[in-house]
């Protein structure tokens, strides 16, 4: 049953909107109250002025919520009519949010080791996740993928962050192993013991992790970050089959137990 949302509407300026990668844009925005308020996991849903018809928000997770700065940082890809008005937004401008949104990560206890899997512009929760794991003392390694080099985003983050190891893909071979990071996922399976296994990135990416998962009887958490319209579970566009019937992803997730997504 989902609890409560736990949004609230926030006042926001943006601080910085530059490109990062192709097509992937890093934003950061002002927001204190939210800044202390979000969790590892949990997105927020954004107004993006400038289209009248557009009555729509955009939920984005978040890479970095810094409490004492009272900002957000934010990493999108332009992908349609919204993210690109989102990306025309200059320093300084101002717009509102709610926030924040859903059920983040939760590490199980007592986890030694923690293996994230990022795919593509999945990377910002899971490095918002590697943060909390750092600061619990729990050592994890990554594997990330990208279609291509210029379009990966987060591996410098994820060393400084502390991983002990960082597998970089690529669709294309531009860069690390050519290949999905699916396969360097079972190879760490096979090495290491883990606790827990943290993924999101393209649904066929987070089914196989999730498989992968499963044969080693380690524990998986997975961010499905289906289509959204309202964002606090009042129009059922984000269902999700479960194994315990359709559940929205805007209240109940979007971090679901693996195990109980119908993949
Ligand atoms: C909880 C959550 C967290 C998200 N976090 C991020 C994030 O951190 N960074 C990021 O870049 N994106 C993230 N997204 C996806 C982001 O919300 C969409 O890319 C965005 O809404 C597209 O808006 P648009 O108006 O630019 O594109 P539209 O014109 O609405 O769509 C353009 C294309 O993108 C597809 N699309 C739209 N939304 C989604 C979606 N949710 N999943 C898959 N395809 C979609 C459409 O089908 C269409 O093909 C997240 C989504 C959710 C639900
Ligand atoms: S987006 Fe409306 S119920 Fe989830």
């Amino acid at each position: 049953m989902p609890t409560p949302s736990p949004a609230r509407m926030h006042d926001i300026e943006i601080v910085s909107n530059e490109p990062i990668a192709q097509g992937i844009f890093a934003l950061t925005i002002r927001a204190p109250k939210l800044a202390s308020a979000l969790r590892p996991g949990q997105f927020v849903n954004i107004a993006v002025p400038g289209n009248a018809m557009s009555l729509l928000r955009i939920p984005l997770s978040f890479a970095y919520a810094d409490a004492a700065a009272g900002t957000v940082d934010i990493w999108y890809a332009v992908v349609g009519e919204g993210t690109d008005r989102l990306s025309r937004m200059k320093p300084g401008e101002t717009s509102d949010l709610l926030g924040p949104g859903g059920k983040g990560w939760t590490i199980p206890a007592g986890c030694e080791r923690a293996l994230l899997v990022a795919g593509g512009i999945g990377v910002p929760p899971v490095l918002c996740l590697a943060r909390e794991l750092a600061r619990g003392g729990i050592p994890f390694d990554v594997c990330m993928g990208a279609a291509a080099a210029a379009a990966l985003v987060g591996e410098d983050d994820f060393r400084a962050a502390g991983a002990d190891e960082v597998r970089v893909c690529t669709d294309d071979g531009s860069t690390g192993y050519h290949g999905f990071c699916t396969d360097p996922v079972t190879e760490l399976l096979r090495e290491k013991s883990y606790g827990y296994v943290a993924t999101c990135g393209p649904e066929p990416m987070m089914a196989k992790v999730a498989a992968a998962a499963s044969d080693a009887g380690v524990s998986c958490e997975a961010s499905l970050e289906r289509m959204m319209s309202c964002g606090f579970g009042a129009c059922s566009t984000c269902a999700v089959e479960t194994v315990n019937g359709m559940q929205g992803a805007c209240m109940c997730g979007p971090v679901f137990d693996a195990k109980e997504v119908v993949w």
